[in-house]
């Protein structure tokens, strides 16, 4: 035994918690096992394996990220920054299946009653007819679900709960576990599913207990920026779906309204005026179209700004570095911003060429596609050579861009020749492609 405040594995302070060993010893395990029966194995096809019906939240893209619904008894974590719109969406899932016949509880350790009133009004009159409880005793709130019986329970939030015999203020290590296992042991018994609002750290992870992200059946994190109206749902973990899914919603007075068709939504704006380039990305099975901007000026400063949003900022030091060797395009004395329009965050490789391309529009002062009247869609990862790399699902890329009038789409060559496809190899041949007065060094 020694004291430590600093966890030796995550290098974290105050994140230790006390727990107690079973005692062992002389009649510990060893003697005990002899005498306890051996379970029985059975083949899985011997497995009784109900088909449990889905409860549908009828919030559509809520639903599609789930996998289709909340499975009963399950525990679903939901993570986000504070005002992304956690409470807002349970509260709206709850109101949806409360109406469908299903009984929910809302349980508010973070706002009163009257202040959960206030948003369910905000929400329509569906919300209103939730049942709720503002109370942050762990043991008040085991009794009252077990009492209720409720089929969905939302606890908003995790973090405000705590066990008053355990040492730890709320939102503690050990207070956050103990209530995580409690409530999920309450789920399974009693086939309660139950959805966990979790804060988000400034960090993005979710704050404190990763514990709970194996403890529970499906993690969903809530991104966006707060100023801005769009956000973004996905599912980090799922056992009982995928995790590409990515529902895109938008904070309207009435609360949060699905966008169905988010490619509509984002590339509406997007004229083809200097430094702005389409990106036609994947989010899950679908492809949405983004607009990427960049602005390239002369610096003033001795190591010169990379400032981005939206795109990682390392990812962004690579395409640079890229676009000199390769491309000709040289930034070090500039500074650079990078921006995706709308609050969306892109984080797949295939986003690689659109940085570019817009990033080299900047520069040269010219609209990409040499128009200037439509915007250039393209897609594909940029290899450290200067190649322009595979990324998936390119034929739905390029027809989600066609739809939308934009044509042709640069992009790495694929298997099949797509008619709507300028296929490029290199990405000297990409910003040929979209600076058709390019001229410079040749060499494909
Ligand atoms: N009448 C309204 N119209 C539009 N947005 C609103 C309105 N009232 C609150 N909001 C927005 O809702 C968000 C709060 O959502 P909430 O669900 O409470 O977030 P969380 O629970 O994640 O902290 C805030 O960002 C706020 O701007
Ligand atoms: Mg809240």
């Amino acid at each position: 035994m020694a004291w430590t405040g600093k966890c030796p594995g995550c290098g974290e302070w105050n994140t230790l918690v006390e727990t107690s060993a079973t005692a062992t010893g002389a009649g510990g395990p060893a003697r005990k096992r002899s005498g306890v029966a051996a379970g029985r194995p059975v083949a899985l096809r011997e497995v009784s394996a109900e088909r449990v019906s889905r409860l549908a939240t009828g919030i559509g893209e809520l639903d599609r990220v789930l996998g289709g619904g909340i499975v009963p008894g399950s525990l679903i974590l939901l993570g986000g920054s504070p005002g992304i719109g956690k409470s807002t969406i349970t509260g709206m899932a709850l109101a949806n299946l409360q109406a469908a016949g299903a009984e929910t509880l809302y349980v508010s350790g973070e706002e009163s009653a009257s202040q959960v009133r206030l948003r369910a009004e905000r929400l329509g009159p569906a919300a209103l007819e939730v049942r709720a409880l503002a109370e942050t005793s762990l043991e008040t709130i085991l009794a009252t679900i077990e009492a209720e019986k409720p089929a969905v329970v939302v606890i908003d939030s995790i973090q405000t709960l705590h066990r008053a015999e355990l040492n730890g203020a709320p939102g503690s290590v050990g207070q956050v576990r103990e209530a995580a296992n409690a409530l999920a042991e309450a789920a399974k018994r009693l086939d309660v599913a139950m959805i966990l609002v979790g804060h988000v750290t400034k960090e993005g992870s979710l704050a404190g207990p990763r514990v709970l992200e194996h403890l529970v059946d499906c993690v969903l994190q809530f991104d966006g920026e707060k100023e801005r109206t769009y956000r973004t749902l996905r599912a980090i973990k799922n056992r009982f779906g995928a995790t590409s899914e990515v529902g895109v919603f938008e904070m309207r007075s009435g609360g949060l309204t699905e966008v169905v068709d988010p490619s509509a939504r984002f590339v509406e704006e997007a004229t083809g005026a200097v430094g702005s380039v389409v990106l036609t990305s994947m989010e899950g099975t679908r492809p949405v179209l983004v607009e990427v901007q960049a602005l390239v000026n002369p610096s003033e400063l001795e190591i010169p700004r990379r400032v981005v949003n939206g795109i990682d900022r390392n990812r962004l030091s690579m395409i640079l570095a890229v676009l000199a060797r390769h491309g000709g395009v040289g930034l070090g004395t500039s500074d650079v911003f990078v921006n995706v329009i709308g609050g969306v965050r892109i984080d797949e490789p295939g986003g690689d060429l659109a940085v570019a391309l817009a990033v080299a529009s900047a520069q040269r002062n010219q609209p990409a596609g040499g128009t200037g009247s439509k915007p250039l869609a393209c897609f594909g990862e940029l290899g450290l050579t200067g190649d322009l790399r595979y990324v998936g699902h390119a034929d739905r890329r390029v027809a989600e861009a066609n739809k939308f009038g934009l044509d042709p789409v640069i992009g790495p060559p694929g298997g099949d020749s797509l008619p709507g496809l300028a296929p490029c190899a290199t990405v000297r041949q990409a910003l040929r492609a979209a600076f058709p007065d390019e001229r410079g060094p040749v060499a494909v």
